[in-house]
């Protein structure tokens, strides 16, 4: 059975008794409304250590965008029923009195990192995130913390939190989970009307057809053709698409100037935004 806990003192002393009987503790942050990208992240930390903590929070403070906040699905009871069968021990979901009894102010200094892609348009979000990870680390003392390559940025952002800090924590990326289909799997999936869920998945074919044949192009080449091959669906609105070093998150004007690059999109489909990126090398 799941131990389902929403206050910080009971999740504090549960996971402190595990550690005291030198359990190792594997921890991945949710917002809740769980699919199989979610999943995977969970059965793999199940996989790879003793005790296993999922937190379901949807937090305030990375919302720049109220009406976001407000459609962002909440499905608490079915969440825990996909949670049974992972064999995760502990979900801890506060509210959001228990996380901010008072406004936390903290500020990062993340320099180039999120000035691009999701930090331009997203003013404050990699804040509220760098704040609210932070803050659950403390809570959940985990050995190991498992994030999705599904938000590069956010990942990257977190590395770079977890160093500044010299947190003991080891982040674990891991691989974005797809449909059948290829679209990338999200929670905000289920806002799509099936006409939108259909076009949605030009994304996927944009990012894959440019990872086959990116070398023809230079990186600004490949910029171009991805945004030009999602807008010409009249549903889409894309925000960005941008081509750039896995590491640093900035961009480069030839492909011998990185060692590894990563293509980043965002678009709105209607009313809803996907991200999703692909690595080229
Ligand atoms: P959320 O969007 O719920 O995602 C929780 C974790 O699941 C993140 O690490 C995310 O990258 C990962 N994830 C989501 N969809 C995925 C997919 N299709 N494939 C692989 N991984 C996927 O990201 C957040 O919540 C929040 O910002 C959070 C880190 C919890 C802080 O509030």
């Amino acid at each position: 059975m799941i131990n389902l806990l929403n206050t910080i003192p009971s999740t504090q002393a549960a996971i402190r008794k595990e550690i005291g009987n030198g359990k190792t503790i594997g921890f991945v942050p949710t917002m809740g409304a769980l699919h199989e990208g979610h999943l995977v992240l969970i059965r793999r930390a199940v996989a790879e250590n003793d005790f296993v903590v999922v937190s379901i929070f949807v937090n305030p403070i990375q919302f720049n965008n109220p009406d976001d906040l407000a459609k962002y699905p909440r499905t608490l009871e079915t969440d825990l029923k996909m949670l049974e069968s992972t064999g995760c021990h502990l979900v801890f979901a506060p509210s959001a009195e228990e996380m901010y009894p008072e406004p936390d102010r903290s500020e990062f200094d993340f320099g180039k990192l999120d000035k691009v892609m999701e930090g331009k348009f997203r003013p404050g979000h990699f804040n509220g995130v760098a704040i609210v990870v932070k803050k659950l680390f403390e809570i959940v003392s985990p050995h190991k913390a498992y994030f999705g390559e599904k938000d590069f940025q956010q990942l990257a952002i977190i590395k770079n939190m977890v160093s500044q800090l010299n947190l003991p924590v080891h982040i674990v990326p891991c691989p974005i989970v797809r449909e059948p289909d290829g679209l990338a799997m999200s929670s905000r999936n289920t806002r799509l009307s099936p006409k939108e869920r259909s076009e949605a998945l030009i994304i996927f074919k944009a990012l894959s057809g440019i990872s086959e044949n990116y070398s023809w192009f230079i990186p600004d080449g490949v910029k171009q053709l991805v945004r030009g091959e999602i807008q010409e669906s009249p549903l889409f609105r894309v925000e960005y698409v941008d081509v750039v070093d896995t590491e640093t998150l900035q961009p480069f004007e030839d492909w011998n100037d990185v060692e590894h690059a990563v293509v980043c999109v965002a678009a709105f489909i209607g009313s809803v935004r996907l991200i999703d990126n692909i690595k080229l090398f």
